[in-house]
């Protein structure tokens, strides 16, 4: 399957194969289950005979080191990877720090700190006279996600090259003894770095005990969650700690994504970037389309068959790993109009880029804001915006067999035609 494109290839296997079962390289002996019909993700991702946690996964996927049996990652323990009650017990503790007020709440930051980064984006063109192009993934996509869930999480901006190259690591599962040590190191030095940001904070909640407000109301992320995990007296220090380094990872990698993927889908189709800045009401819409035409996270997190299980029609034994394909359910042309079309003015809504059931992002209306202010602007500000390099050029992003994720490396860029 080639990374650059994998579209046809999900569309043979829809028709063909839509259970398909292989060996992705790199993993010896062990097989997958990989399924890419709309219907049958959408039902899989609900279906709770599949589960997150590892102490369903097969040896074979322990032995590689890409999970311990007790759902511990290499920093801390995961709702991602939890299954109900853990994971209602978790998720219901998040949902009160993090709340839709929070996320309403930062729209003017969005905008200013886009706003400074296009500016800075414009000088840079003006100084180096539009001769390279600039960097979109370097210059906006990875800045504004992960300033924002640094910000939202109380982090000093400084650090974040440090989560970079950490999450970076945390989100490659190593198929090699080197890639596990990397990835081992990676995740006890992000662990540590929260459990002082934790004993900090919890420290600042504490002095200021005297007026003590409820978990919306405090400033950041982190008080917020210890205000709630220790209201509710439900939270160990573990979970505290895998709770933050899977908002700070699943919460900026991922929008990375949408806004790199989205902006290389509307450069490679100056009809729909044209429409868009002609009517600028179909952002919301045309954020929407984005996810679902080049979708960020391609697979969703691997599932586990607790028992036999039929999905579309095949029989999946009890032991299997289960990935879905996402990307592959949002071209199914039996769910969207001319699925493989981009088209910002599409009603067949209902794409399942954000998951579905229990694990539906918990971030998607965060994700939803920085995609429409990121991608809003640069279409506004930058009208004559075209790609620097021929698209066959770019270079994607793909962490090995089990990885999730879909992404340019970089989209270098011109402000204006040359
Ligand atoms: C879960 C996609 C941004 C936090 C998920 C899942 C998907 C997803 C597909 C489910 C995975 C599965 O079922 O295996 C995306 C996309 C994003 C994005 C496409 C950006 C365009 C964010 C942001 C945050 C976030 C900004 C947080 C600040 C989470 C969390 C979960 C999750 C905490 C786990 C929920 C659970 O297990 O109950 N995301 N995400 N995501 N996402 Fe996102």
């Amino acid at each position: 399957m080639t990374i650059m494109d994998p579209y046809p290839t999900y569309a043979h296997l829809r028709t063909e194969a839509p259970v398909y079962r292989y060996t992705p390289d790199g993993m010896a002996g062990g097989d997958l289950w990989l399924v890419t019909r709309y219907a049958d993700v959408r039902a899989a991702l609900a279906d709770p005979r599949l589960a997150k946690h590892p102490r369903h996964a097969p040896r074979r996927l322990l032995d590689l080191g890409v999970f311990t049996a007790d759902g511990a990652g290499p920093a801390g323990v995961s709702m991602l990877f939890a299954d109900p009650p853990d994971h209602t017990r978790l998720r219901r503790l998040v949902t009160r720090a993090f709340t839709r007020r929070r996320v309403a709440a930062l729209r003017p930051r969005i905008e200013q700190i886009t706003d400074t980064l296009l500016a800075e984006i414009a000088q840079a063109e003006i100084a180096q006279n539009g001769r390279a192009g600039i960097d979109l993934i370097a210059a906006l996509a990875f800045p504004l996600p992960i300033t924002v869930i640094c910000e939202l999480l109380g982090v000093p901006v400084a650090d974040r090259e440090d989560f970079r190259e950490w999450s970076r690591a945390l989100i490659s599962p190593p198929l090699t003894d080197a890639g596990r040590a990397v990835r081992e190191q990676a995740g006890r030095s992000l662990a540590g770095y929260i459990r002082d940001l934790i004993a900090v904070t919890r420290q600042v909640v504490v002095d200021a005990a005297d007026d003590a407000a409820a978990a919306d109301e405090q400033p950041d992320l982190v008080s917020a969650l210890i205000v709630a995990a220790d209201e509710h007296d439900q939270l160990s220090e573990d979970e505290i700690v895998g709770m933050i380094n899977l908002l700070l990872v699943a919460g900026h990698e991922t929008t990375v994504n949408l806004i790199g993927n989205g902006m290389l889908a509307l450069l490679r189709h100056p009809d729909q970037a044209a429409l868009l800045r002609a009517r600028p009401e179909l952002l919301p819409t045309a954020v929407e389309e984005l996810l679902r035409y080049d979708s960020p996270v391609e697979r969703a997190t691997i599932r586990f068959a607790t028992e036999d299980v039929d999905i579309g029609g095949t029989t999946v034994p009890a032991g299997s790993v289960v990935s879905l394909a996402l990307a592959s359910a949002n071209h199914d042309p039996t769910r969207f109009r001319d699925g493989a079309h981009l088209d910002i003015t599409r009603t067949d809504h209902g794409h399942v880029a954000f998951g579905h059931g229990i694990h539906h992002c918990l971030g998607a209306p965060l994700a939803r804001l920085e995609g429409e202010i990121a991608i809003g602007a640069l279409v506004r500000r930058f009208p004559d915006l075209t790609l620097a390099v021929p698209p066959d050029a770019l270079r994607r992003q793909c962490g090995g067999p089990l990885s999730t994720l879909r992404g340019v490396a970089e989209l270098p860029v011109r402000l204006s035609r040359g």
